[in-house]
């Protein structure tokens, strides 16, 4: 191999033999029937994250054709390797709890492994973040791609998308509505092919929010899974990924905390999943920062939600491809939002929207002027409940219960809520407060999207549509109602939340940004030394173990501490 070669020397420590390091190297990687010119090359690693189990991913395979091809194309050798893929119906307890484990693999493999730049492959709602978090901490030139979003599916002339219609015919089903074999066919047309949900979930903020940070060429996130642009965009990745290496541009030169502080702004301009929130402060807890929540809120405040996709609006993501995907968003909150943040094009931000074909009448992004709602995206609370924050996505809420003050129903863990939520014989009211315990980081574990706290039934029943719910939990990005999520400190660590009983009284102000407990400070001090943890955090061995004695709590992205660039001193 000659001095240009970068990929094949790269962390050539030896054992104090560099020349024979690279002897072996060099051995090992011609049984893979690689001859001296192709070695002698930038290395561009792509992450295989295809799965069985994970038809978020079932285009990877030829997505790794197109970047191989381009990153051949560039004079670069491509070398796929494989890491964790996940599935968030195949995730068990939940995919939350199995992020960090992929963000891990992500970061050692990328570091173990020669290459000059990598190539991210992510699709499914934790893939994404996984991917970044682990590309962030290895410290090599990235960029990232993604399956991109399934084509709609349809029902009896029903367009259908995964998975907002697949609770609601569900309901249809279980209120008789929809009988055995007509559910069954349906569950044949809800996900018609590879992509990711087709939904404004967390898989399509997660790419949008990627693509506007910088992380991924332009156009790449709403690009259907199917289209033959999928394929294109993926070569061109490949190609980038070459002159990427060159340039050693890494990925915390992009994702800055203004890059970031765009994302969040595009978050709330898409009306994007709540579950954002946790997956940018992860990332930001790599590169050394804070996520803001203040500034997340001041932004939430101000900017209006413009993406017209269900759940809270009627198109999906196909219908923001054809609008021209995220840049006729960014074109409109041009004002908003940082335009001199780098791209992993070399380009900034602002050129590259400038680059951008101008936009044509459609009907899936909306103006300024003409927002879907103008401002109230995702919010943040404070409060002797929630010490260190928790949020509420207020578009999604009925706007009377945006100032309520109720009365406490406390349900002690999933399992508890499930026994009697339903139970006619439940103390419950349509202006009280659903309170969820232990469904946090650690209390469930892997903080499950479980603050959908469904309406009790018998007030259901009787046409309560919504009521104020409160939980350490997330939720799906496809759900809505007056839910506070991601309650900080969570009950199971000992957090405020865990220490409300039936009949306290609850007060939400989501214009002052408050959640308050009513109880004084006395018998809050007598509750909390009568708490204990709950027994299941108590766990001897395996990831497990990793997990309950490293997770963070929600602000800080439930990241595992010493994965932090600068890790907490949680005082222990
Ligand atoms: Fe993978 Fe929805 S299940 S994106
Ligand atoms: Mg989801």
């Amino acid at each position: 191999m000659s001095e240009k070669t970068t990929g094949m020397r790269k962390g050539l420590a030896g054992y104090g033999d560099a020349g024979f390091s690279l002897f072996l190297r060099k051995a090992f990687i011609k049984a893979m029937g690689y001859s001296d010119d192709a070695l002698d090359r930038p290395i561009i690693g792509i992450t295989n994250t295809f799965s069985g189990y994970n038809a978020c991913h079932r285009n990877v395979p030829d997505m790794i054709e197109a970047i191989k091809r381009g990153v051949m194309l560039a004079g670069g050798l491509p070398i796929e390797f494989p890491v964790i893929s996940m599935h968030e119906a195949f995730s068990h307890p939940t995919s939350m709890y199995l992020r960090n484990l992929m963000a891990m693999d992500v970061e050692e493999m990328v570091r173990a492994q020669p290459m000059d730049a990598v190539v991210l492959i992510g699709g499914c709602d934790k893939t994404v973040p996984a991917l970044l978090m682990g590309a962030a901490s290895a410290k090599v030139p990235a960029i990232l791609t993604v399956t991109g979003p399934m084509i709609t599916g349809s029902h009896k002339g029903e367009r259908l998308g995964a998975c907002t219609d697949c609770r609601r015919l569900w309901g249809q089903h279980r209120a008789g509505n929809i009988d055995e074999a007509e559910i069954e066919e349906i569950s044949g047309k809800l996900a018609p092919g590879p992509g990711t949900c087709m939904v404004m979930g967390t898989a399509s903020t997660m790419a949008l929010v990627s693509e506007a940070m910088g992380m991924m060429l332009p156009g790449g996130a709403a690009i259907p899974a199917v289209h033959a642009d999928r394929m294109r965009h993926a070569e061109a990745t490949g190609a980038r990924a070459v002159s990427l290496a060159a340039d050693r541009i890494l990925p915390e030169q992009i994702m800055t905390p203004a890059s970031l502080r765009n994302a969040m702004r595009v978050l709330q301009a898409v009306g994007g999943s709540t579950n954002a929130v946790v997956h940018l402060a992860a990332i930001a807890g790599r590169l050394g920062f804070d996520l803001n929540l203040e500034e997340l809120d001041a932004l939430g405040a101000e900017t209006p939600v413009l993406v017209d996709l269900k759940p809270s609006g009627q198109h999906y993501m196909e219908d923001l491809f054809r609008a021209g995907g995220l840049v006729t968003v960014l074109r409109e909150i041009d004002t908003m939002i940082d335009r001199d943040c780098l791209t992993v094009t070399g380009r900034t931000l602002g050129q590259e929207i400038d680059a951008q074909p101008q936009s044509w009448p459609q009907d899936a992004v909306r103006t300024v002027a003409d927002p879907i709602h103008s401002g109230g995206g995702i919010r943040l609370l404070r409060g002797n409940l929630a010490p260190q924050g928790a949020i509420i996505k207020q578009a999604a809420a009925t706007p009377e219960l945006l100032r309520h003050t109720g009365r406490a129903v406390v349900f002690s863990s999933l399992a508890d809520m499930a026994e009697r939520l339903d139970d006619p014989a439940l103390d419950v009211r349509a202006d009280d407060v659903l309170v969820l315990q232990n469904a946090g980081p650690k209390g469930a574990p892997g903080m499950p999207e479980a603050g959908y706290i469904p309406i009790p039934k018998k007030l259901a029943a009787a046409g309560v549509k919504d009521m104020v719910r409160i939980s350490d939990a997330r939720m799906s990005g496809t759900a809505f109602g007056a839910i506070v999520l991601h309650v900080s400190p969570e009950a199971a660590v000992g957090g405020p939340l865990g220490l409300v009983r039936d009949g306290d009284v609850i007060a939400l102000d989501v214009e002052a940004g408050t959640l308050s407990l009513q109880v004084d400070d006395a018998e809050l001090q007598a509750r909390r030394a009568q708490w204990s943890a709950p027994d299941h955090v108590n766990v001897s061995r395996g990831y497990a173990k990793l997990y309950f004695d490293e997770v963070l709590q929600a602000e800080d992205g439930c990241d595992f501490n010493f994965l932090r660039a600068n890790p907490r001193n949680l005082g222990q």
